[in-house]
């Protein structure tokens, strides 16, 4: 019996090599032990990228391994609900990416089969782990922007107009940006400012993206590239959100631009992606000033993460694992877990029917009935 939080990856992709490897490879109370992928040629090649481990086609050969105790599923999103089942009966605690499910039926049942069997849960929401989000976090719930008014987000990506593969179908990925974006920004304004009543949302599509990369002609997308909502939150705030993965201009290297902030009574806290250790804050009669995030909010409490190392907009990124690591040790419940994933998808969702409707949609994100 190993003494470390045995992790198996299931889904050996761009997010996998991008946050997950590297957050098991700074946490020494964890260790990568297996990979999944159905993509032989891929799974040989992590191999060799990632280091010697079980490997395996086949998520059920993860889901029964007695010799792995927890899974990061980081698979197209149709996938989600399939892989978490069988991981959770498998005894097994779970990261999965977002959106959870392809609607909030399906996360609500993750949700709920998690909770059953008592294992961990967590959804990988990942902006909430960069340290200008933490400690404007800090600023609202401390009172020291007064009392929370208005919740802002904009993130805009210059994305090529080629194929998306999966991420352009319903069926396989549920909605475009909406879900693969705007998203992450529902569910940390939730986290900042409490849960959200009701929204008014449209969508739009763009880009039909009939042409592989490789100039190959593909069935056109089905889904939107400029997702945006605006909403209630109960406490009586209101907020308002755009996204675009064809925004012109705003290629900054593939970060993009992000700027999220909330305005109270007193002041105002800005966020952004690409400026993550420093906030901008203002009093009233004040302008936005730049402002260093206090040390104790570069990573979370106890991540043996260096804040100086890397680029910041990329490495606040490893701290999901050291989260879901923490949760298995200290036998607590991860942040965010599978319920904030599917409450989340209920807005998400809400968002598409509104649109259908031309109306304003209340939320039911109920997870536990
Ligand atoms: N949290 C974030 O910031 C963030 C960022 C990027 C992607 N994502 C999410 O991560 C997921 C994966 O995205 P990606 O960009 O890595 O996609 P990707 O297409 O690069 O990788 C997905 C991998 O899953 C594999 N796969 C497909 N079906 C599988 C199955 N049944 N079992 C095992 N593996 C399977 C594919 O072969 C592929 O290698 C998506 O849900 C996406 O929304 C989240």
């Amino acid at each position: 019996m190993s003494d470390k939080v045995r992790i198996g990856i299931i889904g050996a992709g761009a997010v996998s090599d991008y946050h997950h490897v590297p957050g098991i490879r700074i946490d020494d109370r964890a260790e990568l032990v297996a990979v999944c992928d159905p993509n032989e040629e891929l799974l040989q090649q992590r191999q060799s990228d990632w280091g010697e481990t079980k490997s395996t086609t086949e998520y059920a050969d993860i889901a029964a391994d007695p010799d792995i105790d927890a899974v990061i599923i980081a698979t197209p999103n149709f996938t989600h609900l399939p892989i978490a089942l069988a991981c959770i009966e498998g005894g097994k605690h779970v990261m999965c990416e977002k959106p959870l499910g392809l609607n909030f039926a399906e996360s609500k049942q993750m949700y709920q089969a998690a909770r059953d069997k008592n294992v961990r849960h967590m959804t990988a929401f990942t902006y909430r782990f960069a340290p200008s989000m933490r400690y404007v976090r800090h600023l609202v719930s401390s009172g020291a922007l007064g009392t929370p008014r208005h919740f802002r987000s904009q993130r805009f990506l210059d994305l090529p107009e080629t194929s998306w593969g999966w991420r352009q179908y319903k069926a396989t990925a549920g909605a475009g940006d909406l879900f693969d974006m705007t998203i992450h920004r529902i569910d940390f304004a939730k986290d900042l400012m409490g849960p959200i009543e009701s929204v008014c949302g449209a969508i739009a599509q763009y880009a039909p993206r009939t042409k592989t990369v490789d100039g190959k002609d593909c069935e056109p997308s089905e889904v939107d590239d400029w997702s945006s909502l605006i909403g209630r939150f109960q406490s009586g705030a209101v907020g308002v959100w755009e996204g675009s993965t064809v925004m012109k201009g705003y290629h900054n290297d593939g970060f993009g631009y992000e700027w999220a902030e909330v305005n109270g009574s007193e002041g105002s806290a800005a966020y952004q992606l690409t400026d993550p250790n420093n906030v901008l804050v203002g009093k009233a009669g004040e302008s936005l000033q730049h402002q260093p995030v206090p040390d104790e909010f570069l990573v979370i409490p106890g991540s043996p993460r260096d804040p100086k190392a890397g680029v910041p907009s990329t490495v606040f990124r490893y701290d999901l694992v050291y989260e879901l690591v923490s949760a298995i040790v200290e036998e607590r419940d991860a942040v965010p877990g599978f319920d904030d994933g599917a409450m989340a998808q209920a807005v998400a969702d809400a968002v598409l029917v509104s649109y259908e409707n031309k109306s304003w949609i209340d939320i039911d994100a109920n997870v536990d009935d």
